[in-house]
């Protein structure tokens, strides 16, 4: 095996779920052992203890008169399960059919270690890197960077850039080197709905009063209309309209054909707003979805009862000019004025991010697409992204800075699934991309 498939199957063996408390010392153990590849590469290497998991930074020496780079990626990862669903463990990597299989294999450990990678390679063939570096790695993507945005505000000077890489999104297929431009914002909450104050038996009480669990299918009925729509007043008020160039652009990619998309995902048809084609509808409108939802008997067979609670996790995807904290409010108001008589709904509002999107033919952007190109041997596709990373936005708001997408994650990556994986083609064409990247953005 490669050196560099030995370091990223050694990352890989760390279960560093950010959500789960019972894994925080693994999340710690992980940054530790960026922190000594760093090192060990010659970088000056910091661990920042923040309110909960550690991020991680490191720079060359910085010289007057070149341009700052920032890289940033996430050492953290989804929980596992349904683990019974897995061919191999999460946390056991392995290869099968020229892919590394395991929980962060794509996200987003196997993409940040490209990054890595792809710098050490530099180090040790120049001795030197044609830009000031700063890697910012941090654990907590995965339960949305709660405390990124406020370590960017502390650290203003020491992470003050011109422009910022991230790998941590999606390439349209394999050997298609993409760009993204844009991102989706998002806006998380959840119900509960009350009504007796125990479950009760349904022949006994059933017709008499309502049921907490039809109320909350009621609630999520409301979300749409029969046609897509969305039908929280106001919702669409602040959504920026499509370019004519953009939609041509995106058409003409082939891998954004709908039956691409129900290829992947297996639905038998698409669904969504009329007047949008499938890609359209992922990359530039919002949308609303039910994340989970519960109440009543969950067990085999029948359980005659009304339960006293019923549940739903919903998450809006958004796009610009939408904001997420005008979108709550707007939820939480639908929701509490369509949960039908005899029950009483709580709205919790969760957590949020801003949509992201720049020029992609900026001078950085073309740098980025040069770049792409030298990597892959073809021109790369611009897109944008129906996927949310929060920080992208505050990157912008309080580094002043664009953050290029340069996606490795193939369409059957299975991110956050079981079986996530990342094809080794991808992992060594990232490692090429960083070889190329800081000499095309220093030009
Ligand atoms: N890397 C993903 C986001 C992503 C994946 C963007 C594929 C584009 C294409 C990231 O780690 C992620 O999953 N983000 C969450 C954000 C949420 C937890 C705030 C998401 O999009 O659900
Ligand atoms: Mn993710």
């Amino acid at each position: 095996m490669s050196t560099s498939l030995e370091d990223l199957f050694a990352f890989l063996r760390f279960p560093s779920i950010s959500t789960d408390s019972s894994h925080a010392a693994d999340v710690r153990a992980c940054a530790g052992w960026l922190v000594a590849k760093l090192s060990g590469m010659g970088l000056t290497t910091q661990l920042h203890e923040t309110a909960r998991h550690p991020v991680v930074v490191a720079r060359n020496v910085h010289r007057a008169g070149r341009k700052t780079v920032l890289i940033y990626g996430h050492y953290d990862v989804q929980p596992v399960d349904p683990l019974e669903l897995w061919h191999s463990a999460p946390f056991a990597p392995e290869i099968r059919d020229g892919k590394i299989w395991a929980r962060g294999a794509t996200d987003n450990k196997g993409q940040m270690l490209a990054h890595v990678l792809g710098v050490e390679s530099c180090l040790a063939a120049h001795g030197e890197l044609p830009v000031n570096l700063i890697f910012l790695f941090e654990g907590e993507e995965e339960i949305g960077s709660p405390n990124l945005a406020p370590f960017l505000q502390q650290n203003l000077t020491s992470l003050a850039c011109d422009v910022i890489a991230v790998s941590d999104t999606g390439m349209v297929a394999a050997g298609t080197p993409t760009l993204g431009y844009g991102l989706r914002g998002i806006s998380c909450c959840e119900v509960t709905v009350r009504g007796p104050k125990s479950d009760l038996h349904s022949g006994i009480y059933g017709g008499a009063i309502a049921n907490p669990a039809t109320a909350v299918a009621r609630l999520v009925a409301s979300l749409h209309d029969a046609a897509g729509r969305i039908q929280v007043a106001g919702f669409y008020d602040d959504v920026r309209t499509l370019e004519d160039w953009e939609r041509q652009m995106w058409a003409a990619i082939p891998a954004t054909a709908e039956e691409n998309i129900l290829r992947q995902t297996g639905s038998p048809s698409g669904f969504g707003e009329a007047g949008f084609s499938a890609i359209e509808r992922l990359w530039a409108r919002p949308t609303a979805e039910v994340n989970g939802i519960g109440g009543g008997y969950q067990g085999e067979g029948s359980k005659t009862v009304i339960p006293a609670e019923a549940m739903a996790k919903f998450s809006f995807r958004l796009v610009p000019d939408q904001d997420p904290a005008d979108i709550q409010q707007k939820v939480k108001r639908h929701l509490e004025a369509h949960c039908p008589p005899g029950v009483h709904v709580e709205v919790h509002v969760g957590h949020d991010g801003m949509p992201y999107l720049m020029d992609p033919n900026s001078a950085d952007a073309m740098a980025a697409r040069r770049a792409l190109g030298r990597a892959f041997g073809k021109e790369p596709v611009l897109t944008r992204e129906g996927g949310s990373i929060p920080i992208i936005q505050s990157f912008k708001e309080i580094l002043g800075a664009d953050t290029l997408m340069l996606g490795l994650a193939l369409p059957d990556c299975q991110i956050h699934a079981p079986n996530e994986n990342f094809a080794v083609e991808n992992f060594e064409g990232g490692i090429r991309l960083n070889q190329v990247l800081l000499e095309e953005l220093a030009k």
